[in-house]
């Protein structure tokens, strides 16, 4: 069942473009302690596995962004950040929406993720999407040993029986 659109949000949603990459690589850089470069942003725009979308807020100003795969039947998210001064206004989670509606309608069944074990948001943001922690990659974050959660949420709704 596709999402119902959230007609309050001062958003609008899109495929990312290589002319974001500024505003993307500056969240990026406020966002993670090993921030993504240009290269690899640009390597998934390449990858037909890859979808990446940009979250717009009404100056045209890019706020968020996601980033993930359909491989075969599994949704992996790979990225997801919003500006520190857009955040808790629902964008992270209007975009992990949408890329639960494109798993759905592309047959997916599940969602898989990587969260830092001290990411409380996202951890948050993850379980309110039905996300449950199913294994811990021991020292995953090679900057600081840091354990990861991998975490799955199933994609309910039509698509094919297996
Ligand atoms: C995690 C992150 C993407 C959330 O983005 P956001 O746009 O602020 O999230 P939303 O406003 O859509 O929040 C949706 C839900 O996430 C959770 N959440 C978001 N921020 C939170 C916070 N600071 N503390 C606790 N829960 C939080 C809540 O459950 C929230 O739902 P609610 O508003 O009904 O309480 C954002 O904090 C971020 O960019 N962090 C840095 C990058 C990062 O850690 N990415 C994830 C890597 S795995």
């Amino acid at each position: 069942m596709a999402t119902a659109p959230n007609k309050t949000l001062p958003f609008t949603f899109r495929p990312m473009h290589v002319e974001d990459l500024p505003s993307v690589l500056d969240i990026e850089r406020r966002s993670f302690r090993a921030p993504w470069s240009a290269g690899t942003f640009l390597a998934e725009m390449k990858n037909e596995w890859a979808r990446l979308r940009v979250a717009v807020d009404t100056r045209r100003f890019i706020v968020g962004y996601i980033n993930y795969w359909l491989v075969a039947d599994e949704v992996h998210l790979l990225n997801i950040a919003t500006h520190p001064d857009s955040r808790q206004q629902g964008i992270a989670r209007h975009l992990i929406e949408q890329m639960f509606d494109e798993g759905r309608s592309h047959g997916c069944r599940l969602v898989t993720l990587e969260v830092r074990v001290s990411n409380h948001a996202a951890i948050a943001l993850y379980n309110s999407f039905g996300f449950e922690t199913v294994a811990v990659r021991v020292k995953y974050y090679v900057e600081d040993n840091e354990d990861a959660l991998v975490m799955v949420a199933p994609i309910d709704g039509p698509g094919p029986q297996i």
